[in-house]
């Protein structure tokens, strides 16, 4: 097929990489000579690499023999396909199409790969707006192995068929999408953010104890904070407020404050040097122990819970030696979406004597240890020394509803099944666009299956009760599911 890629940046490069060792032509087109030179170079050796590693066979003249490259757009007259990779400016974009348009034939498929803007949008700007598509790559793009095709309001549906077709044969998975703020990933990806921002916000615990926990206990590559830091607040504010406006403010996808302060004082994350962390250090902290290890552990411990959380907590016990003891001095209470204070209050506990542990997440690797207002805190520096030593680490934070991963991984799931809920995106799609573009270590809708729908919505609906937010508010997808035994994925 004969491709062009108009603008060789970061995204062009990669996509006109993409295609060529797939076995297309492909025209690479920028306003700046030295970008396609740099461009150019990049691909040769990318692709040099590949054949080298044996990853790739062939010779590399032949592939560079069907790249071509132009400034001005000339020579597109006889292209199949155009994909608009230029800056993320909704001007520059519409008169980059309307160029395209002037120099095709009726029948070229044109797509625009932007991540925020509308499709819908630059196609009605178009004299063609059915053939207009989105077609969102990620970067790097040969190694993020997804493509989400939006559909505009007006795209021919023929040509998301095409478009899909085109991507699996270069070996990545499409996504067909519906033109919506964020489209799937994006929007969806704002969650784990969002919600890591809102308990920083609420001071629940430090940086580096929100994360460690995300990556021992949810299993997440990185958590909040180093996601933040790597992409940048320069890049994530911007998108986080964009898609909360886009959606009329809803309370779903609601930024802290704290993000915007944060990128008005330039403390963007890696590329700043300063982030949530300080990357001046040649090693990164790790998260330092908030407990005193010295402390005297603990035997025994009373339990003030019920049914499963009752006894996973029972059994967690059993394993790190610790009996447990009708009127022990202290108590151990297991929230699904309330907090410590909740549940001291609801079973009249004495408070000083109690403390949360998230029965849901963690209790292999890394337990959340919430206080009350109340709460001894050397009670509780006793029960988490007595954790560690059986090697499972422990951290202590504040009480907050929905501990730490709850909450989150709440969020998460909610979110993908209000996607699924508005068809956004089929459900095994939402799962498998996530897993490949953003490494969660399930797809939120399997991940909700797996937890259980019942106790998903048990835990948001205690969310929204315990905090008067309807931020927390369950998505009807979840709450139907939960209700009839229905799987998550289930369309
Ligand atoms: P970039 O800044 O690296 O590259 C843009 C290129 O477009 C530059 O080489 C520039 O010279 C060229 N250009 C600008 N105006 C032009 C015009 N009128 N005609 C021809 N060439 C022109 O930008 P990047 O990061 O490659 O982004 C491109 C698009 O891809 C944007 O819409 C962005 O939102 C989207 N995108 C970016 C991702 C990323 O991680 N960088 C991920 C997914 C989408």
């Amino acid at each position: 097929m004969k491709i062009a890629v108009i603008g060789a940046g970061v995204m062009g490069r990669g996509i006109a990489q993409l295609f060529l060792v797939s076995g297309h032509s492909v025209t690479l087109c920028d306003a700046s000579s030295s970008q396609l030179d740099s461009a150019v170079e990049e691909i040769k050796q990318r692709i040099g690499r590949l054949i080298d590693k044996g990853r790739l066979s062939g010779d590399i003249g032949t592939f560079l023999k069907h790249l071509h490259t132009v400034e001005n757009m000339e020579g597109l007259d006889d292209s199949e396909l155009v994909i608009e990779a230029i800056v993320e400016d909704r001007q520059s974009k519409i008169d980059v199409l309307k160029k395209i348009e002037s120099r095709v034939n009726d029948g070229c498929i044109v797509a625009s790969n932007t991540s925020s803007l509308s499709i819908s949008d630059l196609a009605s700007c178009c004299a063609v707006p059915g053939r207009i598509a989105g077609l969102h790559f990620f970067n790097p793009v040969p190694l993020m192995k997804l493509v989400e095709v939006v559909a505009g309001e007006r795209t021919d549906i023929k040509i998301i068929n095409r478009l899909t077709e085109l991507v699996a044969q270069t070996g990545h998975r499409a996504v067909c999408v519906t033109d919506t703020p964020g489209f799937l990933v994006n929007h969806l990806g704002r969650a784990f953010s969002t919600e890591g921002l809102k308990m920083l916000q609420e001071r629940i615990a430090a940086v580096e104890t929100l994360d460690a926990i995300a990556r021992d206990a949810g299993g997440f590559r990185m958590g909040p904070f180093e996601l933040l830091d790597l992409t940048g607040l320069d890049v994530s504010v911007p998108v986080m407020e964009q898609i909360h406006a886009q959606y009329y403010q809803d309370p779903r996808l609601r930024p802290s404050e704290i993000g915007r302060r944060r990128l008005h004082a330039g403390r963007l994350g890696r590329k700043t040097v300063q982030g949530f962390y300080n990357y001046a250090e040649t090693e990164q902290s790790q998260p330092t122990a908030v407990t005193d290890e010295s402390a005297k552990p603990i035997d025994a411990v009373s339990v003030c819970a019920f049914g499963d959380a009752k006894d996973r907590l029972e059994d967690f016990l059993d394993r790190i030696n610790v009996t447990v003891l009708d009127g022990a001095e202290l108590v151990l209470v297991a929230p699904l979406g309330t907090d410590v204070s909740t549940e001291s209050s609801r079973y009249s506990l004495d408070a000083s004597a109690v403390v949360g542990i998230d029965t849901v997440f963690g209790l292999d690797t890394h337990v959340t240890v919430a206080l009350n207002p109340r709460t001894d805190s050397g009670l509780a520096e006793r029960l988490c020394v007595t954790i560690r030593q059986s090697g499972i680490e422990a951290s202590i934070v504040r009480d907050s509803a929905g501990l730490v991963l709850q909450r989150v991984v709440a969020m998460i799931v909610n979110l993908a099944a209000e996607i699924a809920q508005q068809g956004i995106a089929r459900p095994d799609d939402i799962d498998a666009a996530i897993v490949a573009a953003l490494g969660y270590p399930k797809g939120p809708l399997e991940w909700g299956d797996h937890l259980g729908a019942k106790t998903v919505w048990q835990i948001l609906m205690n969310l929204q009760q315990t905090t008067g937010d309807d931020r927390y508010r369950p998505s009807p997808w979840l709450r139907q599911r939960a209700l009839t035994g229905a799987s998550l994925l289930h369309e």
